[in-house]
């Protein structure tokens, strides 16, 4: 079940990509880690690097939960990079007896990108806040360093805080970023600002009664007023069931990449998962390279993926076409779809059908012979690509617009089924990191 080409622990709980950045040519990633295959604890970060977003190093954990401000864990937070320092921002999450929580927004510096020395608080809880108050994320603007945290006001309500500083120690607050005449949930986690090619997004994972998810606003970033001015009223940036926090950087190329956790839900919908009897759970998603079509975000698979297909296969598909496949972890590109009623059927563990400007996709539970469904309007599909690791699958369509998440638990049974009016030109791969 493990997956082939996407960060996943060997032992323990993985949740939100952390600290993600580009160091001397080197990629790092972070996440928050557990030893044992339970979701809430004393959470570390786990390091990886790479030099391609592709083959992964585990380089162990680099922040562990050992000092006063942080004693019941290293919580989520961001990477910044100057020319010779690589610095860490996180939230130190602490716990009384009562089940109190204070939060501290520290920083961890080094120099070699390997060990990260603490440095300790530089934000204590400003007022009007409670103190679910996390996930600092750092980036470099008009000469300045700024940074988002998300945050609960004392009305309860979900926010985001903004700081400015000039030297990445002394921070300034600067006033809550979001109106608090929408609906934002009860807690924002994880808040992130994009700017591509001079449009702005803010990326937040809103909990909300209703569930949690990471939504996408399009909009502009107003430094002088701290300000985030909505123009649309957001979308999911994945519409599957298992995405949530992402997390975007900007590479030394200028790209901006996007890992999100694949994984989250309820207790029990966690803790039921296959894999827990293998001792781990969950992974990050494949690199996802942000970019801006008639306005919109997309995100579409790292180039370097392209890297890792082997043995391809090209099937001009009409009518019925059966598909053996050797393995799981594959890629599937299906172009030239055009106008009709198509469906792709991946060992009845996962399911993808489109007619009448409809797309549905379902997810066949690992517990019982049910499946989740998901549906989307979308009006013409013109391709899709689909990433398969063995127990995750993620769907890009029409170059990305619209993308889904899925834990897919696959079996012994190795075969792609479809169902076309038309010809569909079909690219697949077996993927090997
Ligand atoms: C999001 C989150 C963050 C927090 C972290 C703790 O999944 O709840 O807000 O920092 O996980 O692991």
């Amino acid at each position: 079940m493990r997956p082939k080409y996407h960060i996943s622990p060997e032992q323990g709980f993985l949740n939100d990509p952390n600290g993600l950045a580009q160091f001397r040519g080197k990629y790092h990633v972070f996440y928050q880690w557990l030893p044992d295959v339970v979701p809430q604890g004393s959470k570390q970060w786990r390091h990886c690097i790479s030099n391609d977003l592709v083959h992964w190093t585990d380089e162990g954990s680099a922040l562990q939960p050992d000092e006063w401000y942080e004693k019941n864990g290293c919580y989520s937070g961001s990477g910044i990079t100057t020319e010779d320092k690589y610095f860490l921002f996180y939230t130190g999450n602490v716990r009384d007896a009562e089940g109190g929580r204070e939060t501290y927004q520290c920083v961890a510096v080094s120099d070699d990108g390997k060990s990260f020395q603490k440095e300790g608080p530089v934000i204590y809880l400003p007022d009007g806040y409670t103190a679910h108050f996390r996930d600092p994320k750092v980036w470099k603007k008009n000469n300045s360093w700024w940074m988002v945290v998300g945050a609960q006001t004392k009305e309860l309500q979900g926010n985001v805080a903004l700081f400015e500083s000039n030297n990445l120690k002394k921070w300034d607050y600067r006033g809550n970023l979001l109106d608090p005449s929408m609906d934002w949930g009860y807690m924002c986690e994880c808040p992130d600002i994009v700017d591509i090619d001079g449009q702005q997004f803010l990326i937040v994972s809103c909990q909300k009664e209703t569930g949690c998810k990471g939504i996408v606003f399009s909009g502009k970033m107003d430094y002088i007023e701290a300000k985030f001015q909505l123009d649309d009223v957001g979308n999911l940036l994945d519409a599957g069931f298992d995405f949530y926090a992402p997390q975007s950087f900007v590479d030394e190329s200028g790209r901006c990449i996007l890992l999100g956790w694949l994984g989250a839900g309820k207790l029990d919908y966690q803790m039921s998962q296959p894999t827990v009897k293998e001792g781990w759970l969950h992974s990050l998603t494949i690199p996802r390279e942000l970019f801006v079509q008639n306005g919109k975000l997309h995100q579409q698979p790292v180039k370097e993926l392209e890297s890792i297909r082997r043995h391809e296969r090209v099937i001009e598909a009409e009518g019925h076409t059966f598909i053996n496949q050797e393995t799981w972890s594959a890629e599937l590109l299906a172009e030239q779809i055009s106008d009709q009623k198509f469906s792709f059927n991946f060992g009845n563990v996962l399911k993808i059908s489109f007619a009448n400007n409809s797309m549905v996709i379902q997810r066949k539970h690992w517990s019982s012979e049910e499946y989740d469904e998901v549906r989307a309007e979308i009006s013409v599909i013109k391709n899709i690509r689909v990433f398969l690791d063995q127990s995750t699958a993620e769907i890009f369509v029409n170059n990305g617009e619209k993308v889904f998440t899925f834990k897919s638990f696959f079996t012994d049974d190795k075969w792609v089924e479809v169902e076309s009016e038309k010809t569909i030109r079909i690219k697949i791969w077996r993927m090997e990191a």
